[in-house]
Formats: structure tokens, C-alpha cells, sequence
């Protein structure tokens, strides 16, 4: 029988802060009976957001055909969800339970392409496009094709979507931290790149790609267009290949702030050395549809040799799930302006996102009324990475602690915060140290997913719990 420790040693090195220890003990106290208000994840339908309408009239179409020869569909179904799904049964016959193409349905990536050049005004090859199981796997998709050599690596952000981390521990490859820069809402910071990259470098390490998230995770950051050209300049001047994921690129509540894709920025500057891998996914956004698990991938600057091998790694797997890549064209061609299904996809839509920019709002607002937290209004995705002060346990010596044993020291800080946060309120937080923080701070992520009044009754139990909190170690200090 295999043991704990015959298996692969990488995967026990890999670790998932949004669904570890807290999370397990969460579905624990709520199999007894207690009400917990997840906020440790980005699943919006898990926190009541509703399905559109649209998306899941079509795909109930596709998922039962039949149902498009009964009179009564034209009394159910408005006449333009009925005409996409047979337009789309005519482009893919053999219907959701057959294989495709490795690379997706082409209709779909053709759709892809013509949203991208809609968004960005730049030209689009359908055939650099590839339809995945969420982003998270065209994200593995790269990181199995770069990795090459046992001391390659990958600059991360840190704070980072644990995705990364735990793809780099899973393929043996070496991570290189790059830290955000909290005071300046979380931008990339160029003195830190070059620091980062040159202390990489020294040990050895060779920087194969540098990933960014935006708008980001678990910052809620939208990043500027200076900071993305600041990016791909360096990026080339290290030969750097860049994972862009912008899987909340709909996701920006800031004033004045706009999404900027880097394959827009990269177009516009003229850069056609840099490989660019962009991601984005229907968990995010508005469709908020994470168990439909699609999403896609977009190359740039790749000689077809190199992209036929990537397509190649897909047909390991087949093809991703048909559902997912029909959701995917979904999102990337919603009912146009005028049809029957328009007027509600737009309420819907505008709905969803006006809630998640008043929650994240109240949160924030709420959160820094606390003594002792900060966090930035959030400016995009569905996070606040909120930053805390606890007083130091007795007898620890932190100027004699290595940054190494700080560092742990301070993720048994966070993490019996947010388990005792658990256990109290039934707020369900995920540690800083899960994401990454810098030594010295100590943060907790919490997404503003879940309704008003759950959001307001949360920053509430907060105040409560965090003087309270303190108050027990400072009498045990
Ligand atoms: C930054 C980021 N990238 C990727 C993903 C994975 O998304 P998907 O459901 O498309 O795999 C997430 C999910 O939370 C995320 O936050």
C-alpha cells in the first residue's frame, strides 16, 4: 500500500492556503450546526451571487437539444438564447458530450479573438488561442512547458495567488519573491524587481518567467499603464517570458481606473521579443460561473514550432470540458444590444457589479474604522489583504530570529488569529502568510463576496473580535 511518504515528495511541498487547515475546520463547525460566512475564496456563487440568465438558458439548450424541438421552448426561452443554441449545435454537431479539437471548439476561439481585438484594438490569431479547465490550468500549461532545467524559476509577487506557489513546488522548479508595494497600492515596484532578480541570479537561480496578477489577488490592486511597460521592459532586458493573469480584468470599482491587458501595452510599445501568456477564466467577473471551469489562454511572440508543442500538452488531455468552453464564448460574446435576452443580461450584469463595488466599499471603509487594521478600498477583483497589528508574544526575541524562523513565527501569528476568528464569529479568513507578507507584517485576505448585510454584520463581529483578541494576549503577555 502506497505510505504518507512514498509519494511524490513535491506534492507534499505543495501548499493551498484557500482551501488548508482554516477552511477544513470551517466545514467542521458547519457540519455542527454553525452558520460560517465564507470569505476565504473567490467562488461568488458559493455566496449567493446568481447565475445570468442567458448563460444558463443557452447551455441548458445544449445540454438537451431535444428540448429545442418542443413547442413550448419558444414560451420558455427567449428567440435569441434559441437561435445561439442552435447556432452553436450547427458549429459543433457532435453537441457537449463529444472530444474537440485539442486546442477548443475554433468557432469559440475565433470568438476569443474577435473579444480581445474588441477590447484592446490590437490583431488577434485565433489559432494562439487555447480554451483550458479555468485559468488555472493554462497557467500549468505554461509552467509545464518553461520549466526545462532544475534551477529555473519563476518571479512571483508576493503577496501571490497560492496557484503559484504550489505550481512551482509541484514541478521542482525555484521560486524568486518579488515584493508589491503596499504603500503605493500594491504597484510593482522596479527597484525591487532588479533586487530580486539579481539576488536570484547570485544563488544560482535562472529566471525563466516573472508572473503578474491584474487586477490582483489577494491585493484587490489595478495595476497602471506605466507599471505594466515598467514590466515588459524588464521582462525583456532578462529575457524573461510573462504570465499575465487578468482573470478579474472585469473587476475594477476605482474611480478613474481602467483594466489595461498587457498584450494591449505590449503592442503599443512595439515589443514583439517578449513571450506573452494572458489568462482569463468565467469564475471571475460578472458570470462568477468557477464550477463551469473554463477559461482561455492567449500566446504572443512564439514561433509556431514552440506553440505546436504547447497544443501538443493539451491533446495529453484531449481538450478541456465542452461546457466550460461554451461558457468561455458565453463571456466573450454576450446577447448584442437590441436582441430579447439584452435588456436582463445587462441588468444582471450592471447589478453584480455595482454590489461588488459598494461591498468592497463597506468593507474597507468598515475594516479601517478597526484600531489596527489598514487596508486599501479595494480598487478590483474580489479581495481586501488587510493588513493587522497583534502584540508580540512574550519572551520572543524577534531581532534574534533568522528572517526564515521569522517569517514562521509570524504565520503562527496570523493563522491562530484567523482560527480563532473561526471559531468565534464563523468568519472564515485565510492567514497572510498563506499568500505571502512581507517579515514584519501580518495580514489576513477576505473576499467582499458574500451579501450587504452578511458584509456589514462581519466588519461588526471583527471590531468586537480584534479588541477582544488583544485584549487575551496582552493579559497573557
Ligand atoms: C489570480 C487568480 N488566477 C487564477 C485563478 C483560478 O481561476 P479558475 O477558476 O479560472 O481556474 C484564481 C481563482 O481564484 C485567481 O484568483
Amino acid at each position: 500500500m502506497i505510505k504518507l511518504h512514498n509519494i511524490n515528495s513535491k506534492l507534499l511541498e505543495a501548499h493551498y492556503a484557500v482551501r488548508g487547515k482554516i477552511v477544513n475546520r470551517a466545514h467542521e463547525l458547519e457540519a455542527q450546526g454553525r452558520k460560517i460566512i465564507y470569505c476565504n475564496i473567490g467562488n461568488p456563487q458559493a455566496l449567493k451571487q446568481k447565475p445570468l440568465t442567458f448563460a444558463r438558458q443557452v447551455l441548458s439548450l445544449l445540454e438537451y437539444p431535444a428540448l429545442l424541438t418542443r413547442p413550448e421552448a419558444a414560451g420558455i426561452f427567449p428567440a435569441d438564447v434559441i437561435d445561439r443554441a442552435k447556432l452553436i449545435l450547427e458549429k459543433n454537431p457532435n453537441g457537449l458530450g463529444a472530444y474537440t479539437q485539442s486546442a477548443g471548439l475554433p468557432f469559440i476561439r475565433k470568438a476569443v479573438a474577435d473579444f480581445i481585438n474588441k477590447r484592446d484594438g490590437i490583431p488577434v490569431d485565433m489559432d494562439r488561442i487555447l480554451l483550458t479547465d479555468g485559468a488555472s490550468k493554462g497557467v500549468q500549461a505554461a509552467f509545464t512547458m518553461l520549466t526545462n532545467k532544475e534551477n529555473d524559476g519563476y518571479m512571483i509577487p508576493i503577496p501571490q495567488y497560492p496557484l503559484y506557489s504550489a505550481t512551482i513546488a509541484l514541478y521542482g522548479a525555484r521560486q524568486i519573491n518579488y515584493f508589491l508595494d503596499e504603500g503605493a497600492n500594491w504597484q510593482l515596484s522596479e527597484t525591487e524587481l532588479n533586487a530580486s532578480i539579481a539576488a536570484a541570479k547570485k544563488s544560482g537561480v535562472n529566471p525563466v518567467a516573472i508572473a503578474v496578477i491584474n487586477p490582483g489577488n489577494p491585493t484587490g490592486a489595478v495595476l497602471s499603464q506605466e507599471n505594466i511597460r515598467m514590466v515588459i521592459r524588464f521582462a525583456k532586458k532578462h529575457d524573461l517570458s510573462i504570465l499575465a493573469d487578468e482573470v478579474y480584468q472585469e473587476n475594477v470599482y476605482g474611480k478613474n481606473l481602467k483594466f489595461h491587458s498587457f498584450a494591449k501595452v505590449m503592442h503599443e510599445i512595439g515589443e514583439k521579443d517578449v513571450t506573452l501568456f494572458s489568462f482569463h477564466s468565467v469564475s471571475k467577473g460578472f458570470l462568477g460561473e468557477c464550477g463551469h471551469r473554463g477559461g482561455y489562454l492567449e500566446v504572443r511572440n512564439m514561433p509556431d514550432d514552440a506553440y505546436a508543442e504547447l497544443v501538443k500538452l493539451q491533446s495529453i488531455g484531449l481538450c478541456s470540458n465542452v461546457a466550460g468552453q461554451i461558457v468561455t464564448g458565453l463571456m466573450v460574446a454576450p446577447p448584442a444590444k437590441g436582441s430579447p435576452s439584452y435588456e436582463l443580461y445587462a441588468r444582471e450584469r450592471d447589478g453584480i457589479l455595482g454590489d461588488l463595488k459598494e461591498k468592497a466599499e463597506i468593507l474597507g471603509k468598515g475594516l479601517n474604522e478597526i484600531e489596527g487594521m489598514k487596508t486599501d478600498i479595494p480598487q478590483g477583483a474580489m479581495y481586501a489583504f488587510v493588513k493587522f497589528e497583534l502584540p508580540h508574544k512574550k519572551g520572543v526575541e524577534l531581532a534574534r530570529l533568522t528572517p526564515e524562523a521569522r517569517l514562521k513565527y509570524e504565520a503562527g501569528l496570523d493563522s491562530d488569529y484567523c482560527l480563532s476568528l473561526l471559531e468565534e464569529t464563523g468568519i472564515c479568513v485565510v492567514p497572510g502568510s498563506g499568500f505571502g507578507q512581507r517579515p514584519g507584517t501580518l495580514h489576513f485576505r477576505t473576499t467582499f463576496l458574500p451579501p450587504k448585510e452578511d458584509i456589514r454584520a462581519l466588519v461588526a463581529s471583527m471590531k468586537k473580535f480584534h479588541s477582544s483578541y488583544i485584549a487575551k494576549l496582552l493579559s497573557h503577555a
